[in-house]
Parts: structure tokens; sequence; C-alpha cells
């Protein structure tokens, strides 16, 4: 079966969006559009696995949603709505916390990477988090997700349970016309190019994450032009100059990072990038790297201020986008009560 090509995803209200938010899904969302009908959500569901103070929550909801206005998706043509407001997503989740195995989730490495030692005092939610991503996706029958490099092994989850669906349920669907390979697609996820993965500016090694100790760590997307330079000036490197290839960097990680940060940036490949700076220190390619920075991030972050400053417009835009979403929404959950036997 040929399923519509469709395109969800999404970002948690929980704390500052940052640098490695904006290169490796928001700015990514953009051009979708053009080939895509195009789902962009705020997932406060999945924020609550871990403490969210409620006021907080509220304001880093329609923060997300500010971003995704100013980085230019178009909520007229497409949709830009809060998880929360449609309980399509909860009530999928639930069939799939029967249909994921425990050994699937015992393998998910961000749980594990979150929970630490401490997986005894995580929330449940927390742990079932990948079977609401799937549902996320599923409700809408995705066929596309753009993410970043850490949400691989969560899509790949979502495959197995489409799979898995289809499979446990594949003469029902059959017999209802719903499909004759299945109901739900084996959704891609759309993982590519430099910014798949952005380090923090602290340690190379690590990802920049809402959660990073040091501030200076990760670029805001609402940081100033003077914070955002003083953070690439303070970013760790090294004392080398720059090489001529990519593959040359492998066992430099800050710089490697802010190579691949202006590669993407600058829509060119890391290689090029190089081809540019070779020879050259860091005290040039900082600099350039800052103002290239600043130079997309401050528009997009004067208009987030903007749209902010009318809080009552961004809930406008949040609901009319969740009336849209559920109209897609209701349909596939009826079709999913109708497989599973239950009475409506
Ligand atoms: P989150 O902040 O966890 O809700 O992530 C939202 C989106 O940003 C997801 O698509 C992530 O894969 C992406 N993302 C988060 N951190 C990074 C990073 N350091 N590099 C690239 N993408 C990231
Ligand atoms: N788990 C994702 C993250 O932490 C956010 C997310 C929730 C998501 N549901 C989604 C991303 C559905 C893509 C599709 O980054």
């Amino acid at each position: 079966m040929t399923f519509t090509p469709r395109v969800f995803s999404g970002i948690q209200p929980s704390g500052d969006l940052h640098l490695g938010n904006y290169l490796g899904a928001i700015r990514r969302f953009v051009p979708l559009q053009k080939s895509h009908d195009c789902i962009y959500c705020v997932v406060d569901l999945h924020a609550v696995t871990v403490w969210q103070d409620p006021t907080e929550l509220a304001n880093a909801t329609r923060e997300v949603a500010a971003a995704y206005l100013a980085a230019g998706i178009d909520s007229n043509a497409h949709i830009i709505f809060n998880q929360s407001r449609v309980r399509e997503h909860t009530e999928l989740a639930w069939i799939f916390n029967c249909v994921a195995r425990m050994g699937w989730l015992n393998r998910m490495t961000q749980f594990k990477d979150k929970a630490g030692k401490n997986a005894e005092a995580m929330s449940v939610g927390l742990y079932a988090y990948p079977c609401l991503m799937a549902a996320d996706i599923l409700a809408y029958r995705a066929t596309h997700v753009p993410v970043g490099d850490d949400q691989k092994q969560h899509l790949e989850l979502t495959r197995d349970i489409a799979a898995k669906f289809n499979h446990d349920f594949a003469d029902r669907i059959k017999s209802l016309g719903l499909g004759e390979d299945g109901y739900f697609p084996l959704t891609e996820p759309l993982i590519s190019g430099p910014a798949m993965r952005i380090m923090s500016l602290r340690d190379g090694t690590k990802k920049m994450s809402k959660s990073d100790a040091s501030e200076m760590g990760q670029i805001s997307m609402m940081d100033s032009a003077d914070r955002i330079a003083t953070k690439i000036k303070k970013a760790r490197t090294d004392p080398d100059p720059l090489p001529e290839t990519f593959a040359e960097l492998s066992e430099r990680p800050g710089a490697r990072n802010l190579v691949q940060i202006y590669a993407s940036l600058a829509d060119k490949s890391p290689d090029e990038v190089l081809g540019e700076f070779a020879g050259k220190g860091f005290g040039v390619f900082k600099p350039a790297l800052a103002e290239l920075t600043v130079a997309e991030l401050s528009p997009i972050a004067t208009e987030m201020r903007r749209l902010m400053a009318d809080p009552a417009e961004i809930d406008r835009v949040l609901e009319s986008g969740a009336e849209k979403a559920r109209r897609i929404a209701a349909p596939v959950l009826a079709d999913v009560r109708q497989i599973m036997g239950f009475l409506t």
C-alpha cells in the first residue's frame, strides 16, 4: 500500500532551544514544506517525563512554537500545535505500550543515559516515552521524520511497533479493507548532513543539550550577538591549524564540531569549508563562525521576541493547528479501535 507522504516532527518544551535543536531539527523542517504536508509539534507530554514547573512549561511551549514560526514554518499551509491538545496521541500510546516488548525498550540508550544509575527513581513515563513518540508519528501515518541523530533508535522502534501491529492484526486489517500490507507505514527517518549531532562547545565528545551542566557549552537561539561571539571564542579547541580534509579532524572533536557547525550554516560540506580555511588557526576561524552564526540566529531571535510579546496570538496558532491535527488523527484512531476490536 502506498501512503500519502507526510512529515511529522516534534521538539520538547523543556528549556532553552539551542543551536543543536536549530541545526539538527528546526532549520531542516523549513524546506520540507515545499515537497510535503508537514506537522510540527511541541511535545509537551514528552517534556513532563521529567519534572516541569507548570508556568515554565506553558512559556516554553509558546517559545518552541515561536521558534517554528520565526524560522519560517507556515502555520496556515502546514500544522503547528502542542501535543497534549490532541488526545489521540495518548490513546495510541497506550495501545503501543501493549504492542512494544519490554526487551525493545530495555535497549533504548536514551533512557539509560538519562536515568544513569538512578533508574528506580525515574518516572514510568520516561521509560515508556518511545511508545508515545511512535504514537505521535503514527497517529498521522507520517512517512518521514526529520530529527537529529540522537533520535535514530527511537525511530527504529517506531518501525518495529508499526511492523508488529501490521503483522499481529494482518487478517483483521485486510478483512476490514484497511490495507493489503498493513495499516501503518514504516516511517523513514530523515537524518543527514553535517548537523546530525552538534556537540557541546565545552566538550566535543558530548552532544549539545538542554541539560548541559555549563551554559557555555551551548548556544541558545535567544543569545545576543555578543554572547554568541564569546561562547564561540571560548569553545574548547586545540592549538593546531585547520587541515585540508575533514577526515584529518577525526581525533580533534572540538575542532571537528566547529567545522560541522560552519558547514551546516553555510550549506557546504565540511571539506568545502576546510578548502577555505586550511592552514588557518582558530583566531581566524572562530570569528568567521561567530559572524555566520549571528547572521543566521539574530533575525530569528528578534522575530521570536516579537511573537512572544503576543502570547494570545501564539495560542491561537496552536489551537487552530490542534484542530487540523485532530482531523487527521481522529479517523486513524477510529480505524485502530475497529482493528483492535474495541466496541465504539
Ligand atoms: P529535544 O530538544 O530533545 O526535544 O530535541 C529536538 C530535536 O532536536 C530532535 O530532532 C533532536 O534530534 C534534535 N537535537 C537535539 N540536540 C541535538 C544536537 N546536539 N545536535 C543535533 N540535533 C539535536
Ligand atoms: N523524542 C524527541 C526528542 O527528544 C522529540 C519527539 C517526540 C519527536 N515525538 C516525536 C521527534 C515525533 C520526532 C517525531 O528530541
